[in-house]
């Protein structure tokens, strides 16, 4: 019995440690979405609150809210699919990567 407790312990000190790490993840770090912007997305599309777009047909960022929520793209790169993007190379982000650069984008809402 002591030893089946001991094993309920700790697993649910497990879950709790892999419970905090999530949340952690889940707040969007700006720095790390900025660069993410920067490095992926920044040759064509524009990536701050001025400036036009270095590829013409490529809307600045800070124009994507005013189309759909930003939780639509958010799903939409999650799955890998981002709608109408012929010149635009294969990218994979990561959950975290796709919430940190979501956060990134709310930061250009005026
Ligand atoms: C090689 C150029 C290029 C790169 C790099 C690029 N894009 Fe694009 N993107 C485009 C072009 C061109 C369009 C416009 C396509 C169209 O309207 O048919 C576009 C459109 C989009 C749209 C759809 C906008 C709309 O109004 O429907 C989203 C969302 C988007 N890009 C996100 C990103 C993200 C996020 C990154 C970086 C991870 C990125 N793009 C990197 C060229 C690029």
């Amino acid at each position: 019995m002591t030893g089946y407790l001991k094993i309920v312990v700790a697993l649910s000190v497990m879950l709790v440690g892999v419970s905090r790490f999530a949340y952690a993840g889940g707040a969007p770090n700006l720095e790390a979405g900025e660069h993410i912007a920067q490095t992926f997305c920044a040759k064509c599309h524009a990536v701050e609150t001025v400036g036009k777009s270095p590829l013409e047909p490529a809307p600045p960022f800070r124009t994507f809210h005013k189309k759909w929520p930003l939780e639509n793209l958010e799903e939409a790169l999650a799955e890998g699919i981002v709608v109408g993007h012929e010149a635009m190379p294969a990218f994979e982000l990561s959950t975290e990567q796709i919430s940190d650069l979501i956060g990134y984008m709310r930061t250009l809402e005026p």
